[in-house]
């Protein structure tokens, strides 16, 4: 526990460089936060490499980083965090609106008064003796009329040396901001005032509050105590989702979880896909496929736009006239899961993270380099783990922490799409959502028009994981993988997304349903998955081009064993028809689950969604 600290006497936080806007509204935010949290120094990010190394370097002096050996990863570091701060806290997460209703029921609400009163105290002196980071970043390619910009101020330098990585940052963004430009204010401070003289931990938190606060109508982010992840780069989640979600829907656009990937057809054709999957479910995996070896003699091509958010627009269509969806990842860099990440199971990110990568809570080599479980067959015999702590393979600790992850900026990936950084997105072809279900949910089901697409991701389950702090692995309702991340009403979100379908009508993507997670009695994966995932992918585009087939179901249509190309595939279509049958009692079991979730968000519940549930009802004989 930190213990408040002594007042340093010290009338004004000393300027490390020059103040980088003339920006009115920033300078007096600026000015606001360093009067309330009285940081010892402040410093304005410029985002140059040099900055970038300095900052490094200080942090391996104040021993947060350590550096890795140079000939076998270059140029990069790992960070240990306190074992209490490794994931998101979805229940110290809050979404104050002025209205209860306004967050709705799948949100933490406070009242905005009174929790700007709480933060207030937290927030006061805070950051005594550390130095204040101003952070400008843009979500977007600078320029781009789907993109936003938002100011982080944290009393972190890891902080600041991911929002290098992950998204545009410094001086060009205050430069585009100009004088009167707008931005997302975003607070961040991990709770933990130095008192003259006291010396500072590795890695800074606050044991006993933590609060992730969105104000959704100021559109404002205040987080303390969490140095981790999304708890602390804000750009990503408390920005790019729950306040850009508030955003998107009083402008007409959508802020999703979703990955974005480039699919070239042999007659070179290209097409975009979105993916929804919960956090880590392999969203990363996806984005950066690589297809087996008969679809790469075909001439299949995948490439990576995004790994974790899409930021989706209607968009006049040059050719057609007529409005489209256009994506845009707002992110420049991903943070992503280690553990399960090998040359086996996806060698791009494997090569992405190959140099000029932070690594955070995986385990050490004698030699200097990173590890963690998944990444050989045969683990190393003595490792430092992420506790820094001796590990040999039989002392029954992890090495590396489930939640571990790597951030690294999007330029490193060999798959990245030339079209990535395109300030007008690229069009969307087909959605598709996903949860990590052992059973009852097909591995694919195709939704047969826009809205009962909606229903599928609307009623979307799966199994928790390491992503989040509490219970791994118990099936919960997970709406369009957002159930963390919507910062309004999820029942309105579901409404917003009916609207954005019906103003794109037949120039919607198709929206579709994976589970590459089904598990056999032994409890083991049925399906491959990962770069056999393409197998999907391609009946998903042929679909989209009018030249694959399937037959009707309850849920949608689903493919036949002769509809996938199985090349190079070792797959028997009994199995196939396992993981694709519909099994009556387990949906009839499944629909009790929906049931329960359109009670608890009765409260402006769509009525198409309320038809769709009572049609499956109907033809599941419930
Ligand atoms: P966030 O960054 O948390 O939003 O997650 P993500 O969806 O990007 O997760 P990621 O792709 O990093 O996946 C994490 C875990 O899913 C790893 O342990 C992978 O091994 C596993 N995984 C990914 N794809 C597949 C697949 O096709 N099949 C199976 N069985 N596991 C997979
Ligand atoms: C997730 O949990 O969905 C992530 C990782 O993408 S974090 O940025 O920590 O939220
Ligand atoms: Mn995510």
């Amino acid at each position: 526990m930190h213990a408040k600290a002594q007042p340093i006497r010290q009338a004004k936080p000393v300027h490390l460089n020059d103040v980088l806007t003339a920006n009115k509204k920033l300078l007096a935010w600026v000015n606001e936060i360093a009067a309330l949290t009285r940081p010892s120094r402040i410093y304005w990010c410029d985002g140059s490499d040099a900055e970038y190394d300095r900052l490094c370097a200080e942090l391996v002096s104040a021993g947060t980083f350590k550096k890795l050996n140079e000939k076998l990863r270059p140029n990069s570091y790992l960070a240990l965090s306190d074992p209490s701060d490794v994931a998101r806290v979805e229940d110290r997460t809050y979404i104050c609106s002025e209205k209860k209703e306004d967050a709705g029921s799948t949100n933490n609400w406070v009242a905005p008064v009174e929790m700007k009163a709480t933060l207030n105290k937290l927030f006061d002196g805070c950051m005594q003796g550390r130095t204040m980071y101003v952070v400008p970043f843009s979500m977007g390619p600078l320029g781009s009329h789907i993109a936003h910009i938002g100011v982080e101020l944290s009393d972190s330098p890891y902080v600041a040396v991911n929002m290098k990585l992950m998204t545009r940052m410094g001086r060009k963004v205050l430069d585009a901001l100009g004088r009167d430009g707008v931005f997302v204010p975003a607070l961040h401070s991990v709770g933990a005032p130095l008192s003259a003289g006291q010396r500072d931990v590795a890695w800074p938190c606050n044991h006993e509050h933590k609060y992730i606060v969105h104000f959704p109508e100021t559109r404002e982010i205040w987080s303390y105590g969490s140095g981790y992840g999304g708890n602390a780069l804000l750009g990503k989640k408390c920005f790019a989702l729950r306040i850009a979600s508030v955003m998107g829907r009083a402008e007409g656009w959508l802020a999703e979880h979703m990955l974005i990937l480039g699919v070239k057809t042999p007659e070179g054709k290209k097409h975009y896909v979105t993916a929804a999957f919960p956090s880590a479910c392999g969203k990363t995996n996806f984005a950066m496929l690589i297809p087996p070896e008969s679809f790469k003699q075909q001439g299949w091509e995948v490439t990576t736009v995004g790994d974790d958010i899409a930021w989706i627009k209607p968009v006049v269509d040059e050719k057609s006239g007529m409005e489209k969806l256009y994506a845009i990842n707002p992110e420049a860099g991903f943070f992503g899961v280690a553990p399960g990440t090998s040359y086996e199971t996806n060698p791009n990110c494997m090569e992405t993270v190959k140099a000029n990568t932070i690594f955070t809570n995986v385990a050490l080599t004698p030699e200097g380099d990173v590890w963690w479980e998944g990444l050989t067959k045969v683990p190393p015999a003595h490792l430092t783990d992420w506790q820094g702590k001796d590990w040999t393979p039989d002392c029954g600790r992890l090495a590396a922490h489930a939640n571990s992850r790597f951030t690294v900026a999007a330029t490193s990936c060999p798959s990245l799409d030339p079209q990535w950084d395109n300030p007008n997105g690229v069009p969307i072809s087909a959605m598709i959502f996903g949860g990590r279900r052992s059973s009852t949910v097909p591995l694919i089901t195709e939704a047969n028009n826009w809205n009962e697409g909606v229903y599928m991701a609307a009623t979307l389950g799966s199994e928790t994981t390491a992503a989040i702090t509490g219970q791994v692995g118990v099936v919960r309702r997970d709406p369009f993988a957002m159930i963390a991340f919507c910062g309004y009403n999820m029942a309105d979100y579901f409404d917003h997304w009916i609207n954005v379908g019906a103003r794109v009508g037949n120039a919607a993507p198709k929206l579709y349903c994976v589970n590459w997670f089904r598990k056999n009695e032994q409890g083991k994966f049925v399906w491959p998955g990962f770069g056999d995932n393409m197998r999907v992918l391609k009946w998903i585009i042929e679909r989209v081009e009018g030249k694959a087939s399937a037959h009707q179901t309850a849920l949608g249509n689903i493919p036949d064993y002769s509809d996938l190309d199985w090349h190079g595939a070792d797959f028997s279509e009994a199995t196939f028809k396992a993981i694709t049958a519909v099994n009556q009692s387990q949906w009839q079991q499944e629909l009790v689950l929906h049931d329960e979730l359109l009670t608890k968000l009765a409260y402006h519940l769509p009525a198409a969604l309320k038809a769709r549930y009572g049609a499956l009802r109907q033809s599941l004989a419930v």
